[in-house]
């Protein structure tokens, strides 16, 4: 399954990468998304994990606001657009190959684990979540950023909105959309596509004993503009949680 889901990744590389990397060229996408990790990770300088780091948009973000990042990513092709986004800005962060369930770190190097729209297709989400409290100090915090990417699909609206939206992603981003369509037979083995989140987050970082636990739903409203909406809205709400290491 992990080989299929790299696969997939891989392919989307560009076409992700063409989505996303509107956020750090942003004056307001930028801010709002940096205003948000520094509500929950606060204004001393860390050293933070981004994992499944993909075009590396949140680790750089991160490291614009001087904490010192390393990102991983399972995908090669993913992270030669980190690279290339890394090198037009000229910050610095150490991006590597690695699996978020198998994290190639010492015990209790990072300050912080953070991790955005990544979780839903790791495999076994309770192993990744303990592998990330591993790796991070005692007092340090978990990030988890992601959505219920699949939630109300076969209702009428999201179906309206989805072809608006091809439509618009195809004028705007001058790409095929469809190539980052998700294989339906990978997707229903996915253990989010069952899942009511952040409920089944908040459980996970219960029984892996963290502390503090804290859920802020809706973030799309403060790190989506119009267009992204309209583009990516069908998609649902996106919600972030955070908790620390006892
Ligand atoms: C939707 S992209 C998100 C990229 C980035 N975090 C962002 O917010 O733009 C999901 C990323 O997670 C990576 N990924 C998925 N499963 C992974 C795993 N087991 N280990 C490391 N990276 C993984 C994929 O390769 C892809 O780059």
């Amino acid at each position: 399954m992990k080989e299929a889901l790299r696969n997939f990744w891989s392919s989307d590389a560009d076409s992700y990468n063409k989505a996303i990397k509107s956020t750090l060229h942003s004056v307001n996408l930028k801010k709002s998304w940096q205003e948000i990790f520094t509500e929950v990770l606060g204004d001393n300088k860390l050293k933070i994990l981004d994992v499944g780091t993909g075009p590396g948009i949140v680790a750089l973000m991160l490291a614009e606001l001087g904490h010192d990042v390393t990102g991983v990513d399972l995908s090669e092709d993913m992270l030669k657009n980190a690279l290339k986004n890394r090198d037009a800005l000229s910050i610095s962060v150490d991006f590597r190959k690695g699996d978020a369930e198998h994290l190639p770190f010492n015990d209790e190097s990072f300050d912080a684990v953070v991790n955005r729209y990544v979780l839903w297709t790791v495999p076994d989400p309770k192993t990744a979540i303990s592998e990330w409290k591993r790796v991070l100090k005692p007092g340090g915090k978990i990030v988890i950023i992601d959505g219920n990417w699949y939630a109300n699909e076969n209702s009428i609206k999201r179906k309206l909105w989805h072809v608006f939206s091809l439509v618009l992603v195809i004028l705007t981003e001058r790409k095929n959309p469809l190539t980052s369509n998700l294989d339906p037979k990978l997707k229903n083995k996915l253990w989010s596509i069952k899942a009511s989140r952040p409920d089944a987050d908040r459980r996970f970082l219960e029984q892996r004993g963290f502390k503090d636990i804290y859920v802020m739903d809706k973030i799309n409203r403060r790190t989506k503009n119009l267009i992204e909406h309209l583009k990516y809205g069908y998609q649902g709400d996106t919600f972030l949680i955070t908790a620390t290491k006892a």
